[in-house]
């Protein structure tokens, strides 16, 4: 398969992420007209945004052929786990992303803790539960913090982490008996507790070679000190600071057996893994483990690694697509990113709409910043307006993390928007 070059390229998704990916791509020398589904007034500064159902292949496909498009790259977990890139691929279209098969390493939680297993990948120990009795015997020989997780995707909704044994089997009775996750609650992996410090890493394949790319931290409590509830990521920074060989390891100890067991169980994988990893300061070295995988770039860590991509990123996206990744220079990425997520007062939890937004137009006074739009909107009078819980995220670029993160937080407080909240403490692990 070969894409015509510059190959006009359709990215599905409509958040920060998504925005990221869009900005890289507009300057791409390989990429040709950009079109985005749904996109938001961020993304449609840079591509034709469309309205079409993104979960349905037949939709994305039709929409492909005819509009010309030579290859599609799919932000978001939901498209990849209806196995969108499968209805593409068959049509001849070439996809960054992994098909159904591929995804479930993030839309199952069984199916990724038992292929783990199956391959020797570090994680914590765990139980597949489809019944209260199994739950019950699960928790039986655990410790508090309890650990349940809903098998399938849940918006980030899908994990609990109870101090009481009581509690925990309260959850494990209403995502069984009580469907409150739908269908996504219908399996239960119960696990232990890691503690230690997490780490997010991205490694790009193509099923064949892979690049690892620099690692990142997301700060996913709504409040400085990590406290108040769980976010979608109030912020993010790269790389992080590790032991040396600490990167060597986890493509050892928990990339390559990843792409082996694909391999071997037959699935080929063209996209993101995302290594969701506990690091744990243990007497002989650190330990690590697999917390999660994710099919997708993540939201925030993509709008703070992406931008220190030296190398093309629509021929990174193509290049792995086509299965030709080895071609891809090795060492593409360099300086620190630090991203600030300005959010909406009551988010996670009940947030207000419609406010809006001062401070977007004003880039070129700021010197290696980027605005990512996640929850905005054009509203009736043609002004930008909130739209969400994450309404925007602010990335700094520098040569230090201290100059990324000052960038990043001038940038920021020059936005202004009613209920505007933002962390200020974002990279504070990165000098604790
Ligand atoms: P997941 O969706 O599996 O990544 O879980 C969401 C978040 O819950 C993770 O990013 C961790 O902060 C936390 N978490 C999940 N599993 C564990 C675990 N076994 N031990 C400690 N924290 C966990
Ligand atoms: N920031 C976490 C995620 O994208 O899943």
């Amino acid at each position: 398969m070969t894409v015509k070059s510059p190959a006009d390229t359709l990215v599905l998704g409509g958040g920060g992420r998504e925005h990221a990916m869009v900005r890289m791509l507009s300057e791409s020398r390989v990429t040709g007209r950009i079109h985005c589904a749904p996109g938001n007034p961020g993304i449609a500064a840079l591509a034709e945004t469309h309205a079409f159902d993104i979960c349905d292949g037949t939709s994305v496909r039709d929409f492909c052929l005819s509009h010309g498009i030579d290859i599609v790259l799919i932000g978001p977990e939901a498209p990849l786990v209806a196995g969108v890139a499968d209805t593409l691929r068959e049509a001849g279209i070439p996809v960054f992303g992994p098909g159904r098969d591929g995804a479930r390493l993030e839309g199952s939680k069984a199916f990724s803790k038992s292929f783990m297993k199956r391959h020797g990948i570090p994680t914590a120990p765990f139980n597949i539960c489809r019944t209260l009795g199994e739950c019950e015997r699960a928790l039986e020989h655990r410790e508090p913090p309890y650990v349940i997780k809903a098998d399938g995707l849940a918006a980030g909704k899908g994990v609990f982490l109870p101090e009481q044994k009581s509690e925990a089997l309260a959850i494990c009775r209403e995502l069984l008996e009580g469907g409150v996750l739908g269908d996504a609650g219908r399996a239960i992996v119960a696990e232990d507790y890691l503690p230690g410090r997490e780490l997010t890493v991205f490694a790009v394949t193509d099923g064949k070679s892979y690049r690892i790319l620099p690692p990142s931290r997301d700060h996913k409590r709504v409040y400085d000190g990590d406290k108040g509830p769980n976010t979608g990521g109030m912020g993010a920074y790269s790389p992080v600071t590790l032991p040396g060989g600490l990167m060597d390891r986890v493509a050892e100890e928990v990339l390559e057996p990843t792409l082996s067991g694909l391999a071997a169980e037959n699935i080929l994988y063209r996209g993101v893994i995302y290594m969701g990893l506990m690091l744990r300061e243990e007497r002989d070295g650190v330990k690590i483990s697999v917390v999660e995988y994710n099919a997708r770039f993540g939201d925030p860590e993509a709008q703070a690694v992406l931008p220190l991509l030296s190398g093309d990123f629509g021929s990174l996206a193509q290049k792995t697509a086509l299965g030709e990744l080895e071609e891809y220079p090795e060492t593409v990425f360099s300086g620190h990113a630090l991203c600030v997520v300005l959010a909406t007062e009551g988010y996670p939890g009940e947030f207000k709409k419609g406010a809006e937004i001062s401070g977007l137009g004003r880039d070129a006074e700021f010197e290696d910043t980027y605005v990512f739009h996640a929850g905005t909107a054009v509203n009736g009078e043609g002004k930008i307006v909130t739209n969400g819980g994450r309404v925007l995220a602010a990335t700094g670029v520098g040569p230090t993390f201290e100059s990324a993160k000052e960038r990043a937080y001038a940038r920021a407080s020059a936005i202004r928007f009613d209920g505007m909240h933002y962390r200020r403490d974002i990279g504070w692990s990165e000098r604790a």
